[in-house]
Formats: structure tokens, sequence, C-alpha cells
């Protein structure tokens, strides 16, 4: 898929901006401040409906608007058009998302359509940070590759809240009838996403494998283990870990009862990422993390290509200023290989020497609006 252009509305501080993008290559070049990050920000958001960086529709609103837009041509690999537009009412509190002119009912409907890879700063905390940062990883590739995972995983948020709030309002007393139907709908939401999650760690790891050894010149086995708060293996079915779920809950429902809180589901789940079987977490450089996080997102760029059928555009958002020339320059020509991409970059120096043509195109931004080149040499 390609974004041919977009058009922004009162999207954080870009009041209206238009882009007509290369069909390859396009960066986003500004100083600090700018808007690169926000108009990155707001491609992803057409994407998936919401915003990676933001929860609150309205954080994304510029200030002292009251409402926001994004409209945008995509064409998919087939060469089909589709004008998608998001529009945010901040008086109704209402969003709507239309492609083609139809409203989307469910938004879980438009995840995965139009495929899309985020590489960010942000993005650090996935080997840096705590386990909800690599679940809200997995889960954004799984949710992109299958919708019934979508809606597996509002429901299961669902249960957990309502379950800790009966847990919660008993204090330490016996709840054993009042739960036992949350129960029930913990462990059938719960054990789908574990076997999905585990699932899709088996099928992945050949795709970090391969792509580690496409970036990384030395040999370095990267390995993703699945550590949920049951046991599984490679190939536990649905109904083994619904059982598991059981009998973990069974014995966890004294410390549930004196924590007020559920402790057994995937909610609970760390994922343990490790190179050579050192825990990167604990031991890996700062380099040796940013490697294993680009080849994360090259691999999840791979991944997403094979299982929507649909190329997805890469967002890279100030990658280069962690990387030295020789690395910033290999991670370049990879991406370059993968099909659309958006950089954004306070410097041209990686960039030195190359061609811009209707394919690769480059942007300055400045305050919130697209000034060409000339104006900003
Ligand atoms: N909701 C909003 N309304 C108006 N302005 C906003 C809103 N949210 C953020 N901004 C402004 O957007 C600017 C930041 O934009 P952005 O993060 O895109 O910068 P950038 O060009 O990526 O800079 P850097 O190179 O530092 O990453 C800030 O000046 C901030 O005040
Ligand atoms: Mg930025």
């Amino acid at each position: 898929m390609k974004i041919s252009n977009a058009h922004l509305r009162s999207f954080r501080n870009h009041y209206e901006t238009a882009f007509e993008f290369g069909a390859r290559v396009n960066v986003l070049l500004g100083e600090n401040g700018q808007g690169k990050t926000n108009a990155l920000e707001a491609l992803s958001f057409l994407c998936l409906t919401k915003s990676f960086y933001a929860s609150a529709d309205a954080t994304v609103m510029q200030q002292q608007q009251s409402f926001f837009e994004i409209k945008s041509v995509l064409v998919s690999d087939e060469g089909k058009e589709f004008v998608v537009r998001v529009a945010y009412d901040d008086n109704k509190k209402n969003k709507k998302f239309t492609i083609n002119g139809a409203e989307v009912e469910r938004f879980s409907t438009v995840i995965g359509m139009f495929p899309v890879v985020i590489l960010s700063p942000e993005n650090n905390s996935i080997t840096f940070g705590s386990p909800v940062d690599r679940r809200k990883f997995i889960d954004l590739v799984i949710s992109q590759s299958s919708k019934a995972y979508v809606e597996d995983s509002m429901e299961y948020r669902r249960i957990v809240r309502q379950r800790n709030a009966i847990l919660t309002e008993a204090k330490g007393r016996e709840t054993s009838s009042e739960i036992a139907p949350w129960n029930e709908m913990l462990i059938k939401y719960g054990s789908r996403i574990i076997f999905k999650r585990n699932k899709f760690l088996n099928e992945f790891a050949p795709y970090i494998a391969r792509t580690y050894l496409d970036i990384v010149d030395e040999r370095e086995t990267p390995k993703i283990e699945y550590a949920p708060s049951i046991s599984v293996n490679d190939d536990s079915t649905l109904e083994q870990i619904a059982e598991a779920m059981e009998r973990k809950l069974a014995k966890k429902k004294n410390d549930e009862a004196r924590f007020q809180t559920t402790l057994v589901g995937p909610h609970r789940d760390e994922m343990i990422f490790s190179l050579n079987g050192t825990s990167l977490k604990h031991f890996a450089s700062q380099g040796q993390h940013k490697t294993f996080l680009v080849a994360l997102k090259v691999a999840e760029f791979f991944y997403l290509k094979e299982r929507c059928n649909e190329t997805p555009v890469f967002l890279l958002d100030d990658v280069f200023s962690e990387l030295d020339e020789h690395r910033s320059k290999k991670l370049l020509s990879v991406a370059e290989s993968l099909g659309q991409i958006f950089i954004t970059t306070t410097s041209e120096k990686v960039f030195g020497g190359a061609e811009w043509n209707q394919e690769r195109r480059k942007f300055f931004i400045h305050n919130g609006t697209v000034v060409n080149e000339e104006q900003a040499a």
C-alpha cells in the first residue's frame, strides 16, 4: 500500500497542511519542535484509527480548536484507491471514520486494512521498558493481522475491569458465586489471547532471525521467549491453555482476594528478549538494544506484509539521531528496499547526494506547515 497524499486540519501544530507524497521515500526535514513527528502521527492515526502516541483523541486536536481532520488517498498493492478520512468533533466527543465516503461502524474492521510499521524513539521502551511495553508491541502486530484479536482484546480488557471491580468491592470477602461467571469469561477470552500470542511468537521467530542476520554483520542470535502467567509449550492447544488458566485461578484465589486484583491472564504476560541466550534487558549495550529494535520492526514489516497480503508503509521517526553514519546508511538502504517510507530528521546528512524527484520527495517542515525546498534554503 502507498499513501498518495494527506491533508491535515487542526491536527497538533498543523493548522492546515497538505502533502503530495512520493511513491518511495518521503523525508520530513526540519528543526526541533516544528511538526515532523506530528505529521507521522497523523498518518499512523489514519491507518490505526487512533494515535500510537496519545491515548485520548482530544490530545491530538490543535489547542483552541474543537475538531481535527485527516484526509488521505491510499492505494493498495493491487492499485485500488481508498479515500480515507477521520474527523473528530470535540463538542460531540465524536470520531467519524469514512472509507470512500462510507462510514465505518466498527473501527476494529479498519485495523490491518492499511498496515503500518512505526519505528520511533518511544519504541525504545519495547526492549528497555516494562512488560506492558512489550505487550503493546505484540498486540499491535497481531491486531493488524487479526481482527478477531482486536475484538477479543477489547472484550478481555472489559472483563478484567469488571472482575477487578468485584474484587475491590469485596475487600477480601468471599466472592465465589459472584465471580464465577467472570472467571469463565476471563478464561474464554484470556486463553484465546494467550493462544494467539504463543502462535504469533512461534511464527515470528524466523522473521526476527532473518532480519537480524540481514542488518547485523556479526553472528548474534536473537530470541523472543514467551513468559505468560501460566505455563505453555510451543504447541499448547486452546483447551490446554484454558485448563491451565482455570487451575492457576483456583490456586491464586486467596492472593486475588488479598490484592484485590486479577493475577492470572494475558494482561500479566511477559516476553523475554535475548541475544545469544543473554537477556537483552539486563545485559545488552545501547547499540545492541537499538539493533534489536530495528530488527524487530523490519521483521514486523515482513510479517505484516505476508499476513495482511498488503505492503505496510514504514514510518521512521528520528531514527538516525542515535545511530552512527555507517548504521544510519545501512538502515536507510534496508528501509528503502521495503516499500514506501516516511522519515523525519533534523539533518539531511545521511541523504547526502541523494536525488529528489517524483518518487523521492523532501519536505521542509517549519512551524506546522510545509515550506518548500527553495524557500527553506
Ligand atoms: N495539540 C496540540 N496543539 C497544538 N500544538 C501542539 C499540540 N501537540 C503538540 N503541539 C506542538 O507541536 C510541536 C512538536 O511537534 P513535533 O513533535 O512534531 O516536532 P518535531 O518536528 O518532530 O520535533 P523534534 O525534531 O524535536 O522531534 C510542539 O511545538 C508542540 O507544542
Ligand atoms: Mg519529532
